[in-house]
C-alpha cells in the first residue's frame, strides 16, 4: 500500500485545498492529513487563522478525501510522521516549491500545481474587512501601525493626531478632524493623551464605531464602566489595549499560576522602569496599565487596600516614580514603575509551593522559570513574541468584531475598570500617597545615553 501525506492549515477550507488533497490521494491509496494547531502556525508567524484547530480537523474530515487525519504540533514533526506512518510519499503546493526537499532523505517528496486565483488569505481580507482610524500620533503608534500590516482584514486607513506632534506622515493619510476620521472608519484604535481618551472612545461608540482603546481608557472608573455599558447597548466591540496581555508568554504564565503549579499565589511583585521613556502624564498612568496587568490577573480586581508613594518631577511636577502596594485577603502585592529611576523589570509570582520568575524586561517576554525549593523540579517555558503582543492584540479585537463573540484571551471589564478606578483615587486623593518629594537636582533629564 503506497502511503501519501500532506500539510496544510485549511482555514476557511476552499477549492485550492479540496483540489490539493484530491491529487494527492490519487499520488497513492491512502492518505494521511496534517492539519497545523494554531499554536505551532502562531510559532511561525501565521497569526490571523480563524477557525479553531478542531473546526479544521472536522472540515478536512467531512470532505471524505482523508483516510487519516492529524494535528501538526512542531517543528520537525514531518520527519517523525513519515518515519512513524511508513510514508511513501510527501504532498504539498507548489507554493512550497524547493523548501521540503530536505525530506527527499525520508520519501519521495511531490509539488502539485497549486490552484490560481483563491486562498485563505484571500478570504479572510473579504470576509468583514475593518477601515481602522487612529486617533493620536506617537512612537507607539507608527509600530502599531506597522503591526496592523500582519493582520489581514485590518486596515488603517486615516489618523487624526489630535494635538500630538509625532510625525506619522508618509506612514498614513491624515483626517481633518474627529468626525472626518470617524465617518471613514469601522472602527477606532484611541491612543491620544489619557485625559482626552474617554471623550474620544464615546465620541466613536456614539458615532457606531468598535473602539480599542490604550489603557487606561479613562481617568475615573465610572467612566470607564459607562464605555462598557455604551458599547453593549450599541452592540459595539470595546477593548482596552494592553499589549503584554497578548503575548503568549505572559498569558500562560497566568494560566499555569491558576491552575495551581506553584499553589495558592501569595503575592505579585512586578518592575517596569524606562530612562528612555518618560510618559508625559507620569509614571502610574504611563506605566499603571501594564504593571498592574499581572496583578489585577493573577489576584483578582478585589483588593482591601492599595496604598502609593511618589517621588515628584522636578521639571513638571509629574511622579517619576511610584511603588503601589496592594493589600488582598491572603495575599499581597507590588508594583514600582517610574522614568526617574532605574531597576530590574522582573515579575516575580511567589506561590505556596514555589514562584514564577520573568526576567526584565517581563512585559515583553517570550520566556519565563518557575521555581521550587527543589530544584530539580525547576522549570523553563519558552514561547514566540509576535511584536511585543501588538499583532495578536489586534487580531484579537478584528476576530471579536468579526465572530460578533468574546473570545477568552482578554482583559476584563472588572480589570479595566479596576485600572482606572486606582488612577482615579490616586488622583483624587481618596487613596493614601506617600510623597517622597522631588527628584533629586539634575535628575531631571530622562535620555539617558552611554
Ligand atoms: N493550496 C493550493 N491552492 C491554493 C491554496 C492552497 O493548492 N489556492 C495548497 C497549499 O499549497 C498547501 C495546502 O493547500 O499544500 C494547504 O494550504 P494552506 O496554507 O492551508 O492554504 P492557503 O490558502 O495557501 O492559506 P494562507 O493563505 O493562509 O497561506
Amino acid at each position: 500500500m503506497k502511503k501519501v501525506i500532506t500539510y496544510g492549515t485549511f482555514d476557511l477550507l476552499h477549492r485550492g485545498h479540496v483540489n490539493l488533497l484530491r491529487r494527492a490521494k490519487e499520488l497513492g491509496d491512502y492518505l494521511i492529513v496534517g492539519v497545523t494547531s494554531s499554536d505551532f502556525d502562531k510559532n511561525r508567524g501565521k497569526i490571523n487563522v480563524k477557525q479553531s484547530l478542531m473546526d479544521r480537523i472536522e472540515a478536512v474530515k467531512a470532505l471524505g478525501i482523508a483516510d487519516e487525519v492529524i494535528p501538526e504540533e512542531y517543528y520537525g514533526q514531518k520527519i517523525d510522521d513519515i518515519r512513524n506512518y511508513d510514508v511513501d510519499i510527501f504532498a504539498i503546493g507548489s507554493d512550497w516549491r524547493g523548501h521540503f526537499d530536505y525530506l527527499n532523505e525520508y520519501c519521495e517528496v511531490v509539488y502539485l500545481d497549486r490552484t490560481e486565483g483563491i486562498s485563505s488569505t484571500q478570504l479572510r481580507e473579504d470576509r468583514n474587512h475593518i477601515s481602522l482610524g487612529i486617533v493620536g500620533a506617537s512612537r507607539d503608534i507608527a509600530k502599531f501601525i506597522d503591526e496592523s500590516k500582519y493582520v489581514s482584514g485590518v486596515d488603517v486607513i486615516a489618523v487624526f493626531p489630535d494635538g500630538d506632534d509625532f510625525n506619522l506622515a508618509g506612514r498614513v493619510p491624515t483626517a481633518a478632524s474627529l468626525e472626518d476620521l470617524l465617518e471613514k472608519s469601522d472602527a477606532v484604535y484611541v491612543a491620544n493623551a489619557p485625559a482626552r481618551r474617554y471623550q474620544t472612545a464615546r465620541a466613536a461608540l456614539k458615532a457606531g464605531k468598535h473602539v480599542l482603546s490604550e489603557s487606561p481608557v479613562a481617568l475615573a472608573a465610572s467612566e470607564a464602566r459607562s464605555l462598557f455599558e455604551l458599547a453593549r447597548e450599541s452592540n459595539l466591540v470595546f477593548h482596552e489595549a494592553i499589549k503584554t496581555a497578548y503575548a503568549l508568554a505572559f498569558s500562560r504564565l497566568t494560566l499555569l499560576v491558576k491552575s495551581g503549579m506553584i499553589g495558592t499565589p501569595v503575592s505579585v511583585h512586578a518592575t517596569c522602569t524606562s530612562q528612555s521613556f518618560k510618559s508625559p502624564a507620569g509614571s502610574l498612568i504611563g506605566w499603571g496599565p501594564i504593571a498592574s496587568l499581572p496583578v489585577f490577573e493573577i489576584l483578582g480586581t478585589d483588593y482591601q487596600n492599595a496604598t502609593a508613594a511618589s517621588l515628584t518631577s522636578r521639571e513638571d511636577g509629574t511622579d517619576v516614580y511610584t511603588k503601589v502596594d496592594f493589600v488582598y485577603e491572603g495575599a499581597c502585592a507590588t508594583f514600582e514603575v517610574g522614568s526617574g529611576v532605574k531597576s530590574e523589570g522582573e515579575l516575580v509570582v511567589a506561590g505556596t509551593k514555589g514562584y514564577v520568575y520573568v526576567p526584565a524586561p517581563w512585559w515583553k517576554t517570550d520566556y519565563y522559570e518557575v521555581r521550587f525549593e527543589d530544584l530539580s523540579r525547576n522549570k523553563r517555558y519558552f514561547y514566540q513574541l509576535n511584536g511585543e503582543g501588538i499583532r495578536d492584540e489586534i487580531s484579537v479585537f478584528a476576530k471579536t468584531i468579526q465572530d460578533g463573540k468574546k473570545p477568552n484571551l482578554d482583559i476584563t471589564e472588572a480589570q479595566t475598570v479596576a485600572l482606572s478606578g486606582l488612577i482615579e483615587a490616586y488622583r483624587d486623593g481618596s487613596m493614601t500617597v506617600h510623597s517622597l518629594g522631588l527628584e533629586a537636582e539634575g535628575c531631571g533629564i530622562s535620555f539617558f545615553q552611554n
